[in-house]
C-alpha cells in the first residue's frame, strides 16, 4: 500500500485531541446513482465494492461504494421526494455531502469536537453484521456539509455495517489513483477567516499556507484561499472565499451554482500522472485547458523534472516548484452540469505546496469556461 500523503507531520501528534488517519469516505449525492458509477468505474477506473439499496434491505436510498488505491467514493441517490437527500440534490444538484474522516475511536473524536463547539449531525452509532462492527458519528461543516467519523478497527467486511459486498461482473482497468491529497471548500465572502478558526479550534488543525488577492487574481476573477491541515498532516483543506474583482470571482460563480458553501474540489494523487491523465483524456473526462505558450517558461520557472516535458505538455499538465521540490497538477472541468464540484490529478515530487505558480494561468483558463456559460 502507498502511504496515505506528506511523509512529514506538521505538529506533533502527541499534542493531536483529533488524532486523523486519512480520508475514509467521499460521499456524493446525486441524482442517479446507478449512472454516476459507471462514469467514475469507466472513466476513473474505481471498482465497486459495496452497496446499500433495496436489494440489501435498505428503503430510502441507493448507495454505490467505489475504491481506487485508498480512494472510497459513495454516491448516494435518495428513492423518495420527501427527505433531506432530496432537498440536498434541488437545492445543491450533484455534490458532496460527507467528507468521512478515519478514526481510531469515532466516540471520542465527536466527543472533543462537539465540546469545542462543533454541531453534531449524528451522535456516535454502532453498527453491527457478521464482520465485525463500525462505530459512526457526525458534525455539521460549511454548507451542507458534513464531517463523519469512522472507526472500522474491529471490522473486516468490505464497507460497512448495511452494505453488502457485490460483483457485478464490470470491472475497469485502474488508472493509478491512490489517496485523496486535498479537499477544497469554497465559502461565502467574508466567511473564510470563520471556517479556518473552526478547523483550528474545533478540530485542532494547522494554518499551513495563506493565499490572498495579490496571489490569485486575474484581470477579472480573484480569490482568497487558506489551507489548514492536521496534525499528522494526512488531511489538507484549502479554503477558499471570492474577492474583489473586476467581474464575477469563479468562487462566486460556484457559490451561485451550488447555492452556498461546499466542496469545490477533490484532488486525487497518482505516481503516474502522464498515464493516469492520458487514461482519463481517452475514457472521454475533459480537463481545463491552458495555452502552449504556459510552457514556454517552464524550464527557467521549474528548472529540471523528470518526466518528459513534451509529454506533459501534450496532456496540458501544469508543472510548479517549490523550495521542496515540484508537482505535476491537472483540473477537470466540473463533473455536473452545474459549473460546481470537479477533481484534482496531482503528482507530487517532494513539492507540498498547491501549484501557486499555475493559479494565473489556470484562473484565466476558468474564465474562459465562465464566460462560454455567460457567468462572467
Ligand atoms: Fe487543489
Amino acid at each position: 500500500m502507498s502511504t496515505a500523503t506528506l511523509d512529514a507531520p506538521v505538529a506533533s501528534v502527541s499534542e493531536d485531541f483529533l488524532p486523523l488517519n486519512g480520508t475514509d469516505y467521499i460521499e456524493i449525492y446525486c441524482g442517479n446513482a446507478k449512472q454516476s458509477s459507471y462514469f467514475y468505474r469507466t472513466a476513473f477506473g474505481f471498482q465497486l465494492v459495496a452497496y446499500a439499496g433495496p436489494e440489501t434491505g435498505v428503503r430510502d436510498r441507493a448507495s454505490y461504494v467505489l475504491q481506487q488505491g485508498k480512494i472510497r467514493l459513495m454516491l448516494t441517490t435518495p428513492l423518495h421526494p420527501d427527505n433531506e437527500m432530496t432537498r440536498h440534490i434541488a437545492e445543491h444538484g450533484d455534490g458532496v455531502k460527507v467528507l468521512a474522516l478515519w478514526v481510531d475511536d469515532a466516540r471520542a473524536a465527536w466527543e472533543a469536537t462537539t465540546a469545542r463547539g462543533a454541531r453534531s449531525a449524528q451522535a456516535p452509532t454502532t453498527l453491527m453484521d457478521e464482520f465485525g462492527e463500525v462505530v459512526t458519528a457526525s458534525i455539521h461543516t460549511y454548507g451542507d456539509t458534513i464531517h463523519t467519523f469512522v472507526e472500522r478497527k474491529n471490522y473486516t467486511g468490505a464497507f460497512m455495517p448495511g452494505y453488502k459486498a457485490v460483483d457485478d461482473g464490470y470491472t475497469t482497468e485502474p488508472i493509478g489513483l491512490l489517496f485523496v491529497d486535498h479537499c477544497v471548500g469554497n465559502v461565502e465572502l467574508g466567511h473564510m477567516n470563520e471556517w479556518v478558526k473552526f478547523y483550528e479550534d474545533v478540530m485542532g488543525f494547522k494554518l499551513l499556507i495563506t493565499f490572498d488577492d495579490s496571489d490569485i487574481s486575474t484581470e477579472y476573477s480573484a480569490l482568497m484561499s487558506k489551507v489548514v491541515s492536521n496534525g499528522s498532516g494526512y488531511v489538507k483543506f484549502p479554503i477558499n472565499e471570492p474577492a474583489q474583482g473586476k467581474r464575477k470571482s469563479q468562487i462566486e460563480e460556484y457559490i451561485e451554482f451550488y447555492r452556498g458553501a461546499g466542496v469545490q474540489h477533490i484532488a486525487v494523487a497518482t505516481n503516474d500522472i502522464i498515464h493516469t491523465v492520458g487514461e482519463l483524456r481517452r475514457r472521454g473526462v475533459q480537463f481545463l485547458y491552458v495555452p502552449e505558450t504556459y510552457y514556454e517558461d517552464i524550464p527557467t520557472r521549474v528548472g529540471e523534472i523528470k518526466e518528459d516535458l513534451e509529454a506533459l505538455k501534450k496532456l496540458n499538465i501544469l508543472i510548479d516548484r517549490d523550495e521542496e521540490g515540484y508537482l505535476l497538477q491537472i483540473f477537470t472541468k466540473p463533473v455536473e452540469d452545474r459549473p460546481t464540484v470537479f477533481f484534482e490529478i496531482i503528482q507530487r515530487a517532494g513539492a507540498k505546496s498547491f501549484g501557486k505558480g499555475n493559479f494565473k494561468a489556470l484562473f484565466e483558463s476558468i474564465e474562459r469556461e465562465q464566460a462560454l456559460r455567460g457567468n462572467l
